[in-house]
C-alpha cells in the first residue's frame, strides 16, 4: 500500500484489508503514536461531512501529523472557476496525502491519477466510500469475532448509498449472504448484483423491513440520500419509509447489531439506541482507529 492512493475497496486484496484491520486493532489498543510525525495531511472537502473529516483529522493529529484543508469549497478558489486538477495540483506541494470528498462519481480515481501524493477517496457522489466500509468491516469483525459466511442485510437506499456498495465488494471476500432491503425505487442497482452472481454469493430482495429479520448477524441502516434526487417529489415518497424501532429488535439473534453510516435521519428511532445491539455510535469510534491504520500504511509504516 505504501504511497497507493486509496480510490475504491476494489484497489485492495483480501490480504490488505485484513492487513488493515489487524493494524487498526493495534491503534485501539495503544492510540498514542508517532506514525505521522512531520507529515501533513490535506482534506479537501467539497461536500459536507462530520465523521469522516473529523476522524480523519482526529487520527491525523493523534498520531502526531498536521492537517490542512477545507470543509466546504464555497470559502476557496473553486468559486473563482479554479479546476479540480489546478486544486489538486496545488494542494499537493503543500500536504503529503490529500483525503477528498467530492460529489462527481469518478473524481476521485481522476484525482489519484493527476496527484504526485496520494489521494483517499472519502466519498465520490453514490460511488465509493472505501475508508467507510473499512471501519464498517472493522466494526463487524470486532462484534462478531469474524467477518466469514454472515448474514448481511443492507437497508434503505440502496441505489445511492455509496457505503452499500463499497460494503457489499468489500464482504464479497469474506462469503457473505446478502438481503437488500429497499423501496422499489431504491433497489440495488444491477451491476453489483452481477458482482455478487459472478462470486458465486447469495443474495436476496425484500420490501418489508420486518421479514427475517431474525436471520440477521449485521443489519446495515442507511439514510435516504436526499442530495442524490433531482426531483424533490421522489425524494418525499420514500424519504420515511423504514423506520427501525426497539420493538423490532426482540426476536433477532442475540449477537445480531445494528450498524449505520451516519448521519441518520428518522430510519432508526432513538428508542434503539439504548439497546445493547446499536453499535452505531462505537462504529463512529472504529473510524479513527482504521483511518489511524490506512493513512500509516500508506505512508510506509510496516
Ligand atoms: N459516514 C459518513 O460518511 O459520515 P459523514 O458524512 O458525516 O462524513
Amino acid at each position: 500500500m505504501k504511497n497507493k492512493s486509496l480510490v475504491a475497496i476494489n484497489d485492495l486484496s483480501r490480504d490488505e484489508i485484513v492487513k488493515i484491520l489487524n493494524l487498526a486493532e493495534e491503534f485501539e489498543k495503544n492510540p498514542i503514536q508517532n506514525t505521522l510525525c512531520q507529515k501533513v495531511v490535506a482534506t479537501l472537502f467539497f461536500e459536507p461531512s462530520t465523521r469522516t473529516r473529523l476522524s480523519f483529522e482526529s487520527a491525523v493529529n493523534r498520531l502526531g501529523g498536521r492537517v490542512i484543508g477545507f470543509s466546504e469549497a464555497s470559502n476557496t478558489s473553486v468559486t473563482k472557476g479554479e479546476s479540480l486538477k489546478d486544486t489538486i495540483l496545488t494542494v499537493a506541494n503543500y500536504s503529503d496525502m490529500i483525503v477528498m470528498r467530492h460529489p462527481v462519481e469518478g473524481s476521485a480515481r481522476y484525482a489519484s491519477e493527476i496527484s504526485p501524493v496520494p489521494i483517499i477517496n472519502a466519498g465520490d457522489g453514490a460511488n465509493q466510500h472505501p475508508t467507510q466500509t473499512l471501519l464498517d468491516l472493522f466494526s463487524i469483525r470486532k462484534t462478531q469475532g469474524t467477518l466469514n459466511n454472515l448474514n448481511i442485510f443492507l437497508v434503505g437506499d440502496l441505489k445511492y448509498g455509496r457505503t452499500v456498495h463499497s460494503l457489499l465488494m468489500a464482504m464479497s471476500h469474506f462469503g457473505a449472504t446478502f438481503t437488500f432491503v429497499s423501496p422499489n425505487e431504491l433497489r440495488m442497482p444491477d451491476e453489483y448484483k452481477i458482482y455478487l452472481e459472478e462470486k458465486g454469493l447469495k443474495f436476496s430482495e425484500q420490501t418489508d423491513l420486518n421479514e427475517n429479520l431474525d436471520k440477521a448477524d449485521i443489519i446495515y441502516m442507511t439514510r435516504v440520500q436526499k442530495e442524490r434526487f433531482s426531483d424533490p417529489v421522489e425524494y418525499e415518497k420514500v424519504k420515511n419509509v423504514y423506520v427501525l424501532r426497539e420493538g423490532m429488535l426482540q426476536n433477532t439473534k442475540e449477537n445480531m447489531r445494528v450498524l449505520h453510516p451516519l448521519p441518520r435521519v428518522n430510519e432508526i428511532h432513538t428508542d434503539v439506541d439504548k439497546n445493547p445491539k446499536a453499535y452505531y455510535f462505537p462504529q463512529t469510534m472504529n473510524g479513527v482507529f482504521t483511518r489511524m491504520a490506512i493513512m500509516s500504511l500508506i505512508f510506509g509504516l510496516e
